[in-house]
């Protein structure tokens, strides 16, 4: 095999992994391998204690006159997954490709476990497992091959290495095709051998760039039971644009727009964040849906009422008030005073479908000017 063909940046990117013997008692795979508490022992025997693994304080990336990411800061606890949501061309890939030391910050400072991605990358490329876009692989090699190629790249001693591969295939569910050639594979399986070169050295920090992109929905449910299951003991980010993935892999979420980041909570924390509006859920019977909806409109404070769906004689509705109106009192009362049942009346958190598209909607002029100046260049 010639390694000059191996894809340049991943060749860089794993050269740079192997600063001490594979089977020096400190190397990193070492710690790795066995366990947290030394996992925090750096190779030369310091003690690193953040709560914090991912730091990233006023980062900018600048691609010539295109600015990518602007001036960003967020953390990330140990053990948390976060979800990276944005539109196409929102920075996402950038930010992953500084904190993996692919690409310089223009401004700003990005760290990993409490090392510099720029002063200290060595350090940083030890500790992370990178999911590019396009995995890096090499077609005209087995899957097995491939892995215990990579495994030896990213120092894993010789003799963990057959067992590690064994695991990392049984975990991305490819152990019946280890022998299969990977320009043969199909895109959802090439996906899962990219996932399992990004965990095949355990790294307790996880990059992964949209993990589930081409994989069939039975494969997305795998995929993301694998995140899942590494969730905890590795710290995950992930990007998507699969909406409900967040919502079932993600602790926290972080919605990038435009170079810029416009929400980052928990998923919980967005569905109920403050509006200035509020919608609600109420269900009635006790007279025909017509004359029930007539009525809503009439209470003070409603800006609209939208049929929902009919069953048994229950009559439901989603009703929206104006700005800074609460109506639920006033909604129960006339229910009540018409002398109707009521049923249900709660109030309906936004989709996390509906956040997004409402926290990235308003600058999507300023993006298209932006996208024309860039053209323009
Ligand atoms: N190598 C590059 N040179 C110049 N501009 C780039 C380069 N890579 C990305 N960009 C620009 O940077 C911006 C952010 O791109 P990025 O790939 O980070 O977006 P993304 O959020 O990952 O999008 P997607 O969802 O499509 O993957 C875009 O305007 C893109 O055109
Ligand atoms: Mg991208």
């Amino acid at each position: 095999m010639n390694l000059s063909l191996y894809y340049p940046r991943s060749s860089a990117f794993i050269s740079g992994q192997i600063g001490l013997p594979h089977n020096h008692p400190k190397s990193w795979y070492h710690s790795l391998a066995t366990g947290l508490a030394q996992r925090r022992n750096t190779p030369s025997g310091q003690s690193v204690k953040h709560t914090h693994m991912i730091k990233v304080e006023g980062l900018t990336k600048r691609y010539a006159r295109n600015i990518a990411v602007k001036n960003i800061s967020f953390e990330v606890g140990k053990g948390e997954i976060v979800g990276f949501l944005g539109k196409n061309g929102a920075g996402k890939t950038t930010t992953m490709r500084v904190l993996t030391c692919f690409l310089p910050p223009t401004a700003g400072k990005a760290s990993v476990a409490g090392f510099d991605v720029l002063e200290q990358s060595l350090e940083v490329r030890k500790r992370i497992g990178y999911l590019p876009e396009t995995p890096p692989l090499y077609p005209e090699m087995e899957i097995a091959t491939y892995l215990t190629f990579v495994a030896k790249l990213k120092g894993i001693p010789a003799g963990d290495i057959a067992k590690r591969v064994d695991e990392v295939c049984e975990r991305t569910s490819i152990a019946d095709h280890k022998h299969t050639i990977i320009g043969k594979l199909s895109k959802g399986y090439r996906q899962r051998v990219g996932l399992a070169q990004a965990i095949i050295h355990n790294p307790p920090v996880l990059i992964l760039d949209e993990p589930t992109s081409g994989l069939d929905p039975e494969q997305q449910r795998e995929a993301r039971q694998l995140i899942a299951s590494l969730s905890g003991d590795h710290t995950i980010i992930l990007s998507t644009h699969i909406l409900s993935e967040v919502e079932q892999s993600c602790s926290k979420v972080i919605i990038i727009n435009n170079g810029e980041i416009v929400a980052s909570d928990t998923v919980a924390n967005l569905h109920h964040r403050q509006r200035a509006t509020e919608s609600i859920r109420i269900e009635v019977s006790g007279a025909p849906a017509g004359q029930i909806k007539q009525r809503l409109e009439q209470v003070a404070g409603v800006a609209s009422v939208e049929s929902r769906d009919t069953r048994e004689g229950l009559e439901a509705f989603e009703v929206h008030s104006l700005e800074n109106h609460s109506v639920r009192p006033e909604l129960a009362r006339a229910i009540v005073q018409a002398g109707w049942n009521l049923n249900e009346l709660r109030p309906v958190g936004e989709s996390l479908e509906e956040i997004f598209l409402e926290l990235t909607k308003s600058e999507t002029s300023a993006s298209k000017d932006k996208e024309q100046e860039v053209v323009a260049q």
